[in-house]
């Protein structure tokens, strides 16, 4: 056996460890015939437009490194959309950084805020992600209860009394996974408020912008007087382009916080992918019909998921207002969520995640995610009425 050192791995690995999503995952794997609503992935394929611009980039040997910040060319198709979108400018030299995913962007944020000892508040439930980047900057993550009362986003005034004068940043997720809630604008506006009076950084999660249903409006702290200049704003090509397996996001902020990122990066990523960064420059510039009837298929399952849960004894969930996943209370079935979810895997072969894989907060509930086909809904839903009804 080979002699190995005491303390061989690093308290930053230590501090996190593997997510229950990842769990029922691998179990669902061992398994045949299961109905999974366990990953966040949209179904569907990248569009055409994007892969032949993927296509035409490699064919023309965009193969070499970008530079480190990312290609020019789609920090001003992104900078161009924000003013679309967001009604704020952001400079492409200065102010815009390319990542890989939305993941990269938000732990380069933390990486390049917190210290050691700093507090970084998140709602509970939360992305695990969102948990875990503090803990791995030793830093503290301060779990602020959110619930079906403040549609599952913070409660500003009951936030309020958890901040001390260790705070550092504040983490938003808006449309939210795993709640699939969205902030209004009155509530944004009073945590715009909050962060201002206590002078407190946002980190702003926009990856879901685009997958929001009926007439619910998006919006982002940029929106709102003196936050630009303290809001953080990460989102990502995966979910609305349909581009997971590509890796591009981005980060956008004020220029100080945007170059501590870059150096970051520069250390330990360079740059994301070259012709990646062309296609998505593509999905930026080129028609927006494949996001339009992508959201469109998913408001039509979440509909019929909706409908399918609450008709279900002892299972309920409130409307879903955006992303693409349904927090739904179990408790009416007595049973905890690891065993719901465990049990209707076996019993059932229908994958779900426990809540409190969410946070202590999400316990009695699931986090079901309906980006699978309408077949393999309304077939998940009969299996769980099925499993809810032989209890
Ligand atoms: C809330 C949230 N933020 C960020 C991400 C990261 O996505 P990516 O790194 O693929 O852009 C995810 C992925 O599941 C997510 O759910």
């Amino acid at each position: 056996m080979i002699a190995v050192k005491e303390n061989l791995i690093s308290r930053r690995a230590n501090s996190v460890g593997r997510t229950k999503i990842r769990k029922m995952y691998e179990l669902e794997k061992t398994l045949s015939d299961v109905i999974s609503f366990t990953v966040g992935e949209p179904d569907f394929h990248t569009p055409e437009n994007i892969v032949r611009a993927c296509e035409k980039a490699l064919a023309e040997h965009k193969t070499g490194y970008a530079a480190n910040q990312g290609v020019l060319e789609l920090r001003e198709a992104i900078s161009e959309r924000t003013v679309e979108t967001h009604g704020v400018k952001y400079d492409p030299e200065t102010e815009i950084l390319i990542t890989a995913g939305g993941m990269n962007a938000l732990r380069a944020a933390s990486e390049a805020l917190i210290n050691p000892g700093d507090e970084v508040i998140v709602p509970d439930p939360y992305w695990c992600n969102h948990f875990h980047h503090p803990l791995m900057e030793l830093g503290v993550a301060v779990r602020v209860p959110v619930d079906a009362s403040s549609n599952y986003m913070y409660d500003v005034d009951k936030l309020e009394g958890y901040i001390t004068d260790k705070t550092k940043t504040i983490i938003l997720n808006s449309p939210s996974n795993p709640t699939g809630r969205v902030m209004d604008r009155a509530t944004m506006e009073k945590l715009c408020k909050l962060c201002i009076k206590y002078d407190l950084i946002l980190i702003s999660d926009e990856v879901y912008e685009h997958i929001i249903y009926d007439d619910t409006e998006f919006v982002s702290p940029v929106m709102f007087e003196g936050m630009r200049e303290r809001t953080v704003l990460c989102n990502s090509f995966s979910k609305s382009y349909a581009m997971t397996g590509w890796r591009i996001g981005y980060a956008m902020g004020p220029a100080e916080i945007i170059n501590a990122m870059l150096r970051i990066n520069e250390n330990t990523l360079a740059s994301p992918t070259t012709f990646a960064q062309y296609a998505a420059v593509e999905a930026l510039r080129g028609p927006q019909d494949a996001v339009k009837n992508m959201v469109k298929s998913f408001e039509k399952r979440r509909n019929i998921l909706l409908e399918g849960i609450n008709k279900i004894p002892g299972l309920s969930c409130p409307a879903l207002q955006g992303a693409f996943y349904a927090f739904v209370d179990i408790r009416g079935t007595g049973l905890s969520d690891d065993e719901f979810c465990e049990r209707l895997l076996l019993e059932k072969r229908v994958s779900t995640t426990p809540g409190s894989g969410f946070g202590e907060n999400g316990a009695g509930h699931i986090r079901m995610s309906y980006a699978l086909s309408e077949e393999d809904l309304v077939e998940g839903l009969s299996r769980m009425r099925e499993f809810v009804e032989s209890l």
